[in-house]
């Protein structure tokens, strides 16, 4: 599609079922119809950055932060992995504490398991994600947030797109695959910028994209701002399932957040993938991203056995391969 047909489909609501049902059919078509799932560690909420929609920000005082260490993270991998887990994903805020030495260390170690592994750790130099990759991460997910660089530079004080850019594109060329995406619902963001957004995607190649409606914090500059929309959040993910028809797509946390279905209706919409909390459930509240997070209250054995029921409740698989993008497409 060009720019004008997703924006027009974005502006019109008449359209929607149709478009959830194409790109459904286009996920059986490209990926069918198993679901990967991939184990969420949240392993620090310590952050450099300043993004205004982020609860994690550094200028938030009230959250209490934690960082769980390499022995105990070594553990929750132990736990994802004897649970069934093909793949793990280390997140956290930009934590200067994991320098590049402590990080190849943890990921040398979580390598000698059979999963994949993927990072998702913020901005980081040329030489350190070579290093990663070196020591055997296999993918990377970092959001482009927004294409638009006036609302880029609104939202995230003191940086530059430049250097988000910089980032997925060194990403790409050292082999890594990688994740990228947006937020949907952010103030003074137009559908315009959406469909750039969409064309970004598929400009970058992207492996993987996730989509999440925006969620205001009350301890951040947005604490007033409005809700974004769980349908528009959708529409964009079902448009970037139909323009990037092979990729890996997550059904994600702030889809449920926003609805109580949203995890099953995404994966109904274009959706393949979902990423649950495999984190220790007394570090879960902690990571407050947004308020209203599922999953802060279970522990990672419970929302095993919760998301497989529901996979299985609309006849889709638990996929036991590492779920990589497909080769080909
Ligand atoms: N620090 C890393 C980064 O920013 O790439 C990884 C962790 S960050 C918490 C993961 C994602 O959370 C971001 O890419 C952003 O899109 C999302 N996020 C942050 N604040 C949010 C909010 N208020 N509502 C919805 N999603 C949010
Ligand atoms: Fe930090 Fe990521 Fe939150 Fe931005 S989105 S404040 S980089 S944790
Ligand atoms: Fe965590 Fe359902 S996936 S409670």
């Amino acid at each position: 599609m060009n720019k004008q047909e997703i924006t027009d489909i974005l502006n019109d609501n008449t359209k929607n079922d149709w478009l959830f049902r194409e790109a459904d059919r286009v996920r059986r078509e490209n990926v069918g119809d198993e679901v990967h799932l991939r184990g969420l560690i949240e392993f620090s909420n310590i952050c450099a950055r300043q993004c205004k929609y982020c609860g994690l920000r550094s200028p938030n005082r009230v959250i209490e932060r934690y960082r769980i260490l390499k022995d105990e993270l070594l553990l929750i991998v132990q736990n994802a992995v004897n649970m069934g887990y093909k793949t793990v994903v280390l997140q956290s805020g930009e934590d200067d504490y994991f320098d590049s030495d402590k990080m190849c260390e943890i990921i040398k170690e979580i390598k000698k398991h059979d999963v994949a592994l993927t990072l998702s750790i913020g901005e980081k130099s040329y030489d350190e994600y070579k290093a990663f990759k070196v020591a055997g991460a296999d993918r990377y997910l970092l959001r482009i947030e927004t294409t638009d660089k006036n609302l880029y530079r609104e939202m995230h004080p003191g940086v530059n797109i430049e250097n988000r850019f910089r980032c997925l594109y060194d990403l790409k060329s050292l082999g890594y695959e990688v994740g990228t995406g947006c937020l949907v619902g952010l103030p003074n963001q137009t559908t315009d910028s959406l469909a750039d957004d969409i064309l970004f995607f598929r400009e970058l190649n992207a492996d993987m994209v996730g989509i999440g409606p925006f969620i205001p914090h009350n301890e951040t500059p947005l604490a007033h701002a409005e809700n974004g929309d769980f349908w528009l959040a959708l529409k964009v993910m079902a448009l970037t399932r139909i323009n990037l028809p092979g990729i890996n797509i997550p059904a994600t946390t702030a889809m449920e957040t926003l609805h109580p279905n949203g995890r099953i209706i995404a994966l109904q919409s274009g959706a393949n993938v979902v990423m649950p909390n495999v984190t220790s459930r007394e570090y879960r509240a902690k990571y407050e991203i947004y308020p209203g997070k599922i999953c802060t209250n279970e522990n990672p054995e419970q929302c095993r056995k919760c998301i497989e029921n529901k996979i299985k409740s609309i006849g889709r698989t638990i996929s036991k391969s590492y779920g990589h993008r497909r080769a080909n497409n």
